[in-house]
């Protein structure tokens, strides 16, 4: 059944898809490639629009594969779909700037995240709703870490309660990252980083393991595995 959108709602959602997925091996574009029979763009973006909140969704797609992702998105949910860039910030770019007039919240959230639960949309939407200009979802550092040189020498142990890792959706009141991206210099892997550079304050909220990004053959395998548990 395609899930009907928030037209009251206060977010975007940009989901930048237009990554080719190396780290995964040869085949389809990563957003394109099969979880358990459906596309990951198509998991991914049927959990955003069960977020209450959302208003608008838009993917950027690979540039050979807006039609085919449009036609593979329609029975899903109500999207925009635009062609993406060669970086990643290049995609989040194009998909920002088909925001329509109305979402002061705008989230971006990687269509490799496929498995993330509406609820963290809610969550990091709430918390730029209670007046952060930037939020990101993290997870505590379970490893130890350790600070190498260029011969793999140990340099040292890093202090890890200091430490996060980072997933998406990062969420953002519209103009700051609209301003952002207008003086955005090199690219970085998160939008966050951006607000870093200009001196702007991010706010983090707690994270769900099951916004783990797909990224190598081995997360394909865990993510099928939560699919048939019940993700
Ligand atoms: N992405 C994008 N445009 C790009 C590069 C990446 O929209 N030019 C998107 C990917 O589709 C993904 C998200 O950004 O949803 C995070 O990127 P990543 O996990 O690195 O995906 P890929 O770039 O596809 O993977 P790889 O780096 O292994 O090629
Ligand atoms: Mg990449």
């Amino acid at each position: 059944m395609t899930a009907q959108l928030n037209p009251r709602g206060d977010v975007a959602v940009l989901v930048p898809a237009a990554g080719a997925g190396v780290r995964l091996g040869p085949g389809a574009p990563k957003a394109l490639r099969l979880l358990a029979g459906e596309p990951l763009l198509v998991h991914a973006v049927r959990r955003i629009a069960a977020a209450p909140s959302v208003h608008t969704i838009v993917v950027a797609a690979p540039a050979t594969e807006v039609e085919a992702v449009r036609a593979m998105l329609a029975p899903v949910a109500p999207v925009t779909v635009v062609s993406g860039g060669a970086e990643r910030q290049e995609s989040v770019a194009a998909a920002l700037a088909a925001v329509p007039a109305g979402p002061e919240i705008v989230l971006v959230h990687d269509a490799a995240r496929a498995l993330t639960p509406p609820h963290l949309v809610e969550s990091v939407a709430a918390a730029v709703r209670d007046g952060h200009d930037a939020v990101i979802p993290v997870l505590p550092v379970v490893d130890t870490i350790k600070e190498v040189d260029a011969t793999e020498r140990v340099l040292g142990t890093v202090d890890r309660s200091a430490l996060r890792a980072v997933q998406t959706p990062q969420g953002f009141r519209r103009s700051v990252l609209v301003a952002a991206h207008r003086s955005a210099g090199d690219a970085l892997t998160d939008d966050a980083g951006l607000i870093e550079k200009q001196g702007g304050a991010v706010m983090c909220v707690p994270g769900s393991e099951l916004a783990l990004k797909i990224t190598r053959p081995f997360d394909m395998a865990l993510a099928e595995h939560l699919l048939t548990t019940g993700a």
